[in-house]
């Protein structure tokens, strides 16, 4: 079974098994897990043959948006990515087009269309998020009845994916916190207002003319909601890429990585590569190294990565070789991921011939960027409909910019029905913008000159919104310039005749881990090294030799671990304390956990012949065929749609849409000139009988 049983940071609840098959054979989920996580964690990632060249298929955003993951339970298509083990339930492949349940015509035809319940509200919020839960909390203080919807089966959005400590302003976005419990807390926050509702596994499905939000309630039942303001805080969806092999089964988005490892604890590969340096595929990097999961490598096609530093030395450091200005050639293999073929780029962004390197791997993650699931707030504004959005759906952004933007909102939404929200704060915007702001200048690493005494070396040197060191030190002896938390931080030797205890609580806090302490009281030759270290504790042991790294992740030499220590206040950061030479000590910014050999290139690079850069993954239409119509002159998406059947598919042109848009644009095509498919409601597919009440007989809304 490919479960993760031990994990440094979460912790691995005792659920109940959950017996289902797969083919006809038994098999084992576990309770509140998707079908598509229990079918990973029995090895079988390959969920049909499609239709049109029996390619197969696999998963790739794990979040319902690309419907790729189609099996059939107890005959009926569902996205196994959504759709939770019961017990006992039978699921097959989808193998090519398969049969229509059958239906008995006389039952049919006896059967009545029940009347769809309207459920009138003042606002409706559509995501359970950073920003739905934000914007929510501010609703209830004001008692405004709120109803929040959200599709997955529990709240919190990305953040219940996220491991890591928070960036951002430790006052106003909880910085220093792990993600998954800012989710917590936002969560029990949000429930408890008895002026605001909460429905899991509803999804909405459109916005209409009438301003009504058609909302699929649990899954089973079709509601219309009519809202008098609309707050769509619906996050966003993982950037697709064109590439030889890009659909085979083991390329996926990074998100869907983080769903099976961090929310379900499955271990969905041996060794992975990682398309994309943004803070995506950075952290989805260090997510998998905290799994047990080797990552054999990252590339990003600019000559830097576009995440934070912190993130990116974090992987360097670990032993995770970053390829800057280089971009992915092929994935390759037969059914599934064998390896993959990476090259250096020009100017110009194409790859160099000559310069071709393979690497063997079972799953490529595509982090090349996100998109706002804005379509609802659009929807919504062309027909009338007094609305906003926050977070994601609004601009991309990192999530604690999304906590704040939907605290924002959700003022905004108050005042738009009237309620008295006095004045917000021209300061909130300026920390709203503040925490949406891109990592800004690196500067040269400012190493401390002393060499005596305890005191921490400060490794982050590039401006992110970040300050949570500048808030644990019990002499405040790190400072910030607190009008702008981009700004880097600072250690003064004393204040007030107070200098460095050497707590360590500035290095446990830091979400970079990007500070250490340097102790010199017990042998100025030999100081003692204290580092952070999200790990398993008995990753290291005293007595143990390790390579430690710089800030950008070079050697700089093995020194001897001298203790490991575990303390409740540090929150699951390790202390990893190493003795050094004094002639390096200062440097040390990280311990290298992951062996060199793991990113070894195989002797020979594996070329790809066949041209199948996949467009449209729905109807397996390819780039070939879609750069033939343009080169003819075709600039109407609806004629390409026409011809191909290109963004015809069960995704609704979610995934497909932005890569034809790149497919113009190489073509030398402006966006002026291309005409594009209206977007339609529904948002998402649904089986028709929900729309007559099928579905819904066991009834009890059991709304909290
Ligand atoms: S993988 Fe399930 S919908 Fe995309």
């Amino acid at each position: 079974m490919q479960r993760i049983e031990r994990h440094p940071i979460l912790p691995i609840p005792d659920r109940r098994k959950v017996p289902f098959t797969w083919k006809g054979r038994p098999m084992e989920g576990l309770e509140g897990e998707t079908l598509s996580s229990a079918l990973f964690a029995a090895g079988v990632r390959i969920f049909g043959h499609h239709a049109k060249d029996g390619a197969a298929q696999g998963i790739f955003c794990a979040n319902g948006q690309c419907s790729q993951c189609l099996v059939l339970a107890d005959g009926i298509p569902v996205k196994s990515c959504m759709e939770l083990v019961r017990p006992g339930v039978r699921v097959e492949p989808v193998e090519g087009l398969p049969k229509l349940p059958r239906v008995d015509a006389r039952e049919a035809g006896r059967a009545e269309a029940r009347p769809i319940e309207t459920v009138r509200v003042p606002v409706l919020v559509i995501g359970g998020g950073p920003a739905g839960l934000s914007a929510g909390i501010e609703l209830g203080k004001r008692g405004v009845e709120t109803l929040i919807i959200d599709d997955k089966h529990r709240l919190g959005g990305k953040l219940v994916l996220q491991t890591h400590r928070f960036f951002g302003s430790i006052d106003a976005v909880y910085a220093g916190t792990r993600g998954i419990d800012i989710a917590t807390r936002l969560e029990s926050e949000a429930r408890s207002f008895s002026s605001v509702r909460i429905w899991l596994q509803s999804a909405a499905l459109a916005v209409f003319s009438d301003r009504t939000v058609g909302v699929l309630f649990e899954g089973r039942r079709y509601v219309h909601v009519v809202p008098d303001v609309l707050l769509v805080t619906s996050g966003a969806r993982e950037k697709n890429l064109a590439f030889p092999g890009n659909t085979l089964p083991g390329v996926y988005g990074a998100g869907a990585f983080q769903t099976l490892v961090n929310r379900d604890l499955v271990k969905p590969t041996g060794r992975l590569f990682i398309v994309g340096g943004g803070n995506v595929g950075l952290i989805a990097g260090y997510h998998a190294l905290q799994a047990g999961i080797a990552v054999v490598g990252l590339v990003e096609v600019m000559p830097e990565c576009g995440g934070y530093k912190v993130h990116r030395d974090k992987l360097a450091r670990l032993g995770v070789p970053i390829y800057t200005s280089h971009t992915v050639v092929s994935a390759n293999g037969h059914d599934a991921v064998e390896s993959v073929t990476i090259a250096r780029v020009d100017e110009a962004f194409r790859p160099v011939r000559g310069t071709e390197r393979s690497f063997d791997c079972d799953t490529l993650l595509i982090a090349v960027g996100l998109d706002p699931v804005n379509e609802f707030f659009e929807k919504a504004r062309e027909f009338g409909l007094p609305a906003f959005a926050a977070g994601d759906a609004e601009e991309i952004a990192e999530a604690s910019a999304a906590i704040f933007s939907g605290k924002i909102r959700g003022l905004e939404v108050a005042r738009a029905l009237g309620h008295d929200v006095g004045e917000i704060s021209p300061d909130w915007y300026r920390t709203a913008d503040i925490l949406k702001s891109r990592p800004g200048a690196t500067t040269p690493e400012r190493t401390p000159e002393p060499e005596a005494g305890v005191f921490p070396v400060i490794h982050c040197n590039q401006e992110i919104p970040c300050d949570p060191c500048t808030a644990v030190c019990p002499n405040a002896l790190i400072e910030m310039d607190r009008t702008d938390i981009r700004l880097l931080p600072s250690f003064v030797t004393e204040k007030g005749g107070k200098g460095c205890t050497g707590c360590e609580r500035c290095v446990a806090i830091c979400p970079g881990l990007a500070i250490t302490l340097v102790d010199y009281r017990k042998d100025a030759e030999f100081p003692t090294v204290a580092v952070p270290f999200e790990f398993l504790k008995d990753t290291l042991a005293a007595g143990d030799h390790v390579v430690v790294e710089d800030t950008d992740g070079n050697p700089l030499g093995r020194v001897e671990v001298g203790a490991v220590m575990v303390l409740k206040a540090n929150d699951r950061t390790v202390i990893v304390k190493v003795r050094a030479p004094r002639a390096f000590a200062k440097k040390i910014a990280g311990i290298r956990i992951q062996p060199p050999e793991t990113s070894d290139p195989l002797e020979q690079y594996v070329g790809r012949t066949t041209d199948d850069t996949i467009i449209c993954r729905c109807e397996r239409v390819t780039a070939g065929e879609i750069r033939k119509l343009i080169r003819e002159g075709v600039r109407d998406i609806n004629e390409i749609k026409a011809v191909t059947r290109t963004s015809m598919g069960s995704c609704g042109a979610k995934t497909c849409t932005p890569l034809v848009h790149r497919l113009f644009r190489e073509e030398g095509v402006p966006e002026s000139e291309i005409v594009d498919q209206p977007n339609r409601p529904l948002f998402l597919e649904v089986s028709l009988g929900v729309f007559a009440g099928r579905g819904d007989e066991e009834d009890g809304h059991g709304r909290e």
